[in-house]
């Protein structure tokens, strides 16, 4: 181990997720730069390139899953087995940690691992979470339980448009939902998530107060514990090298010959997939739109297929010139890229905030989870995007592309995300929001 001289040790927990190690990460960054030595605990199933974090002191866990459990496409499933195997290595490794630094300030767990409570307890360390979602969908997540007793999550889909009493800004398809082949098994993870937020010494957001202050409100009436939205945080440390897939580059030198707001970005992030029709829908929809597109197909998320091979013969040489197909793309990059004026995005937490950070409007393609809150706030309460809630549709894609980059109601949207954006930057400048609230988290941990 590193000789740590007198800096404070956070152990960090890292989630094997994409959208959840590039938070992690961040915030680990966020921590070492105001003063803290970091130790990265991290499973060997999708493992972050150590090399890229010099400055950190790594440590894997074995996590036992087999190759048939480490692709399981069932994401619940994945989260459980990883949450059941990693009980005896965390608490071996948490031992070791412990015995080498008996005074380290505490452990800081992604809401995901909502198994390490009891050993956090029985070790007496303080235990802090990172939750990766925002508020709105924090608090639509922290009603679980009343929303199943009023059976509002096994709905008929009449009932669909209906609104939520509970939560006045959604309606009945907008609450969170989990794709998994046993809905006990969705209940089982937010009812473990709570608890152990609930047991925390505190819980951490990306997330910007100014821009959710009811649903903070909300939240600290239901979680008695500290609250520290320190968002958005990739804005405060220099874009992510926690990637798991390799970045394609020359995206940004195909930016560079475009005009101006031209481009429209897709990208269904880590973890959504989609069928072959849907995925020709969006192909057709894009290509007529005749608007430059760049296009993050991840290998695997079109299920059945590796690539993009079900492509019609001649479609890629129609595209010549307008439009580029890559595998992975340096999303941060090219949402700040001169040439980037939307976004189609499943709107995952992380791709919505670096969205907004870039005031880059949105065509909202939800999936799983907290999507389908963020796309509820995108279009109908920040109106900062469109929603495609019908069957996708190579007209209705093509459509929405054109109304979000050349139409008024476009422009519209572009006006409204501009505030948003500049929140956004205000909050992480000395006194604003979330400087106010990171210095509170570190006289925190340094409370300890
Ligand atoms: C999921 C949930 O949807 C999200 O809300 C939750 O907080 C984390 O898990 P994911 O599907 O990975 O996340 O999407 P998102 O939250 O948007 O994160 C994707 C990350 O990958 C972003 O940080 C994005 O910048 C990055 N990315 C995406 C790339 O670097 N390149 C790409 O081509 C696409």
């Amino acid at each position: 181990m590193e000789t740590r001289g007198t800096k404070p040790v956070i152990f960090l927990f890292t989630f094997p997720l994409q959208g959840h190690l590039n938070p992690n990460f961040q915030l680990a960054n966020i921590l070492f730069n105001r003063g803290f030595s970091i130790t990265v605990i991290h499973t060997e199933f999708n493992s972050p390139n150590s090399s890229n974090f010099p400055h950190f002191t790594f440590v894997s866990i074995p996590d036992g899953l087999s190759d048939s459990e480490a692709s399981n496409p069932d994401v619940i499933e994945l989260l459980h087995d990883l949450n059941s195997k990693c009980v005896a290595p965390f608490d071996d490794c948490l031992k070791k940690l412990l015995s080498e630094e008996p005074t380290a300030a505490c452990v800081i767990v992604d809401a995901l691992w909502y198994f390490t409570d009891d050993l956090t307890e029985k070790f007496g360390i303080p235990r802090m979470v990172l939750r990766t979602v925002n508020l709105s969908a924090f608090v639509a997540f922290s009603k679980f339980h009343v929303l199943r007793e009023k059976g509002y999550l096994s709905l008929q889909e009449s009932q669909a448009d209906s609104p939520v009493p509970e939560l006045p800004y959604l309606r009945m398809k907008d609450l969170p939902w989990f794709q998994t082949e046993d809905p006990r098994s969705g209940d089982k993870l937010k009812r473990g998530v709570i608890k152990s937020l609930k047991s925390s010494s505190g819980i951490i957001f990306n997330a910007i107060e100014d821009l959710e202050a009811e649903q903070l409100d909300q939240t600290l009436k239901e979680f008695p514990v500290p609250l520290f939205c320190i968002g958005p945080f990739h804005r405060r440390v220099t874009a992510s090298s926690s990637s798991l897939l390799t970045q394609d580059m020359t995206c940004l030198s195909w930016l560079d010959k475009q005009e101006p707001k031209s481009v429209i970005y897709a990208s269904l992030g880590s973890i959504a997939s989609m069928d072959e029709s849907e995925f020709l829908e969006i192909a057709w929809g894009l290509r007529n739109s005749n608007q430059p597109f760049l296009w993050v197909v991840r290998p695997g998320s079109i299920r059945g297929t590796e690539w993009i091979e079900i492509l019609p013969k001649g479609f890629i040489e129609s595209i010549e010139g307008k439009g580029k197909i890559v595998k992975w793309a340096p999303q941060i990059e090219v949402l700040s890229h001169r040439a980037t004026g939307g976004f189609l995005t499943h709107c995952g937490w992380n791709s919505t905030i670096e969205s907004i950070c870039e005031a880059v409007p949105m065509i909202c393609k939800p999936s799983f989870g907290d999507q389908r809150v963020n796309a509820r706030y995108i279009s109908d309460v920040w109106r900062i995007g469109l929603h495609l809630e019908n069957k996708i549709e190579r007209l209705e894609i093509e459509n929405c592309v054109r109304a979000l980059m050349t139409s008024s109601h476009g422009e519209e949207m572009r006006k409204r995300i501009m505030p948003m954006k500049e929140t956004a930057e205000q909050c992480v400048k000395l006194g604003g929001s979330s400087d106010r609230n990171l210095g509170n988290l570190i006289a925190y941990i340094l409370s300890f």
